[in-house]
């Protein structure tokens, strides 16, 4: 199996926790991808579920496979969300907002009862920060906000740097909710629960990418097949 083969095998996984009538939450990303179009798939086939996509491509994606979807408005408590993941520790913490989606995706996600997380095996590492962690930034102030993002990196990675996302068109890479998003090489993060609370406390920061005590489930797949990973009783809940 490639990498493709080995999301789309995620995904199909994940189909079997989805039931009839469930209110879900739809992921972005190349995993989460495959599952929306398997689980049209199903819908044109006369499975009924109704969802809330994590971004503007993924909602464009939905609506054309035919999934009936609604705003966390009308629903504000779903069922499951399934999404994909940058990174997955042995807690099931995760890193999240390589597609730059993490906003939307972690209010998405913390309005499920649960969270599955699809991906391929390469995600799985011992401890979060081999990917830089997106942090979602007001652009207003927004070097006043980064220098506040690297006084923390100071702290944990000195060697770390704060870089503003770009576009293919070189201006700042801005999120489906006006922001922009600063990559920060924290490299191994020991503690992500403290990391997220300090980031969180910094004013112009929306959101980052630390997802802890989220994921209930993490669906892996790889060239030996499909794991099924459960967080670990203990580990952070919501
Ligand atoms: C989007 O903002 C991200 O959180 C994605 O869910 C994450 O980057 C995983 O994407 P891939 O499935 O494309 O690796």
């Amino acid at each position: 199996m490639n990498a493709e083969d080995q999301k789309r095998a995620a995904a199909a996984r994940a189909l079997e926790f989805v039931s009839a009538g469930m209110k879900l939450g739809l992921g972005t990303g190349s995993t989460a991808r495959h599952f929306v179009d398997l689980l049209g798939e199903r819908v044109r086939a006369g499975f009924d579920v109704v969802g809330v996509p994590t971004s503007e491509a993924t909602r464009a994606q939905a609506e054309n496979v035919g999934i009936r979807l609604t705003t966390l408005d009308e629903t504000p408590e779903l069922d499951l969300t399934v999404d994909g993941a940058d990174e997955v520790g042995p807690d099931l913490s995760l890193i999240k907002g390589g597609g730059g989606a993490l906003l939307r995706e972690k209010i998405v996600a913390a309005a499920s009862r649960n969270m599955i997380v699809i991906a391929d095996d390469s995600k799985w590492v011992p401890a979060l920060g081999r990917f830089p962690l997106p942090v979602e930034v007001l652009p207003f102030g927004f070097g006043a906000t980064r220098r506040a993002v690297e006084r923390l990196l100071a702290r944990d990675n000195p060697q770390g740097q704060a870089v503003l996302r770009t576009a293919n068109n070189g201006h700042a890479f801005v999120t489906d909710g006006g922001h922009w998003i600063i990559d920060a090489s924290f490299g191994r993060i020991a503690d992500p629960a403290r990391l997220a609370h300090d980031l969180a406390e910094i004013p112009g920061v929306m959101e980052h990418g630390l997802f802890v005590g989220l994921a209930q489930v993490v669906i892996l797949a790889g060239s030996q097949g499909i794991r099924v990973v459960e967080r670990p009783s203990g580990a952070a809940a919501r």
